[in-house]
């Protein structure tokens, strides 16, 4: 049994990360600023981490330290920062959720591999978790190791469903679906992806727990099948008893219309290999089971 804090711990990833970790039997900490309902079995810390005392503060308060812990909610360079000066001397595994719009797009290969020059550097959100990246990599992180993952679309039950635009996380998708309302996806739905089920991905991060071949690593969280992104809608039509219909957003167009969905605009693609040859948990759920899941759990509400 582990002790784990959670940054985060009663949201989407962040909530399931919490879950597994009790699931597992750790001894298990999150930190939010309490405004959710939070997963059983956690003992809660209340603070906002950009309130940079009180998160000290409540960090203090627990009079412990942890063998892991997770920063879920770091987005900008002064939360690495935090999680460094915060953490580097209370445990010696820190995790981070990065995310794979990290990577250039026009430079992207198939596949990507975690090496590359070519990172985003505007004001974008991919461009500033690199910035987080590049926190823990240059660092004082003393003996506190860091693992980071780079996660592409995340899937499963506790978020909305839609992989690409316009209907990314679209609360609409199975009305829209259901009423046979052609789908306008950009480039037809063509793009390659790889969406990470959402547990293969808490399971992933317990298993780097006192794994020293995750030290100082960086991982691209993908799941284990890859597809065209209009399949992914494919399978919630199936589960919904119809056909999906479609519509081509021409990319070109879109791109220059939505400079901010650039990192949409490419395949997103990877290897599971290091995972495997680190010894660390591979994501396994097959995209139908998770959509599947995923689209059940909507149905369950009502949608
Ligand atoms: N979804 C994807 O497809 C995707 C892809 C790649 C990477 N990611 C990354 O995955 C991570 C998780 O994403 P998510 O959307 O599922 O987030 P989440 O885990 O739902 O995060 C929200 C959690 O953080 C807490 N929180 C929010 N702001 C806080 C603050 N200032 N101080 C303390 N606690 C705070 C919330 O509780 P309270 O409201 O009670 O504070 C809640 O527990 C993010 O790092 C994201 O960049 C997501």
């Amino acid at each position: 049994m582990a002790k784990v804090l959670v940054i985060g711990g009663s949201g989407f990833v962040s909530g399931t990360v919490a879950r597994a970790a009790v699931a597992a039997g750790h001894k298990t900490w999150v930190v939010t600023r309490g405004q959710k309902e939070l997963p059983a079995g956690v003992t809660a810390l209340v603070a906002d981490r950009k309130d940079q005392p009180a998160f000290a503060a409540a960090i203090d308060s627990a009079g412990t330290d942890w063998d892991v812990v997770y920063d879920c909610i770091g987005y900008f360079a002064p939360d690495a920062r935090q999680d460094v000066e915060v953490f580097r001397n209370r445990t010696p595994q820190l995790g981070f959720i990065s995310t794979d719009f990290v990577y250039d797009p026009p430079f992207r290969k198939v596949p990507q591999p975690v090496e590359t020059e070519h990172f985003l550097t505007d004001d974008s959100y991919g461009a500033n978790k690199r910035r987080c990246e590049l926190e823990l990599i240059n660092g004082d992180t003393g003996d506190m190791k860091w693992t980071v993952i780079r996660p592409c679309h995340i899937y499963g039950p506790g978020s909305e469903l839609g992989c690409l635009p316009k209907h990314g996380r679209d609360k609409e998708l199975l009305n829209r679906i259901r009423a046979g309302e052609p789908l306008e996806l950009v480039g037809a739905g063509y793009f390659l992806q790889q969406p990470i089920f959402v547990r293969d991905l808490a399971a992933f991060f317990l298993s780097i727990i006192g794994n020293r071949n995750a030290h100082g690593q960086i991982y691209n969280m993908y799941g284990p099948d890859i597809i065209q992104s209009r399949d992914y809608y494919d399978i919630i039509a199936d589960v919904l008893g119809t056909k999906a219909k479609y519509i081509e957003l021409p990319v070109d167009q879109y791109r220059e219309e939505h400079p901010e969905h650039v990192s949409f605009l490419c395949h997103r693609v990877s290897t599971l290999d290091k995972m495997r040859e680190h010894g660390l948990a591979v994501p396994a759920t097959p995209l139908v089971d998770g959509l599947i899941e995923h689209t059940k759990s909507l149905l369950a509400q009502g949608r």
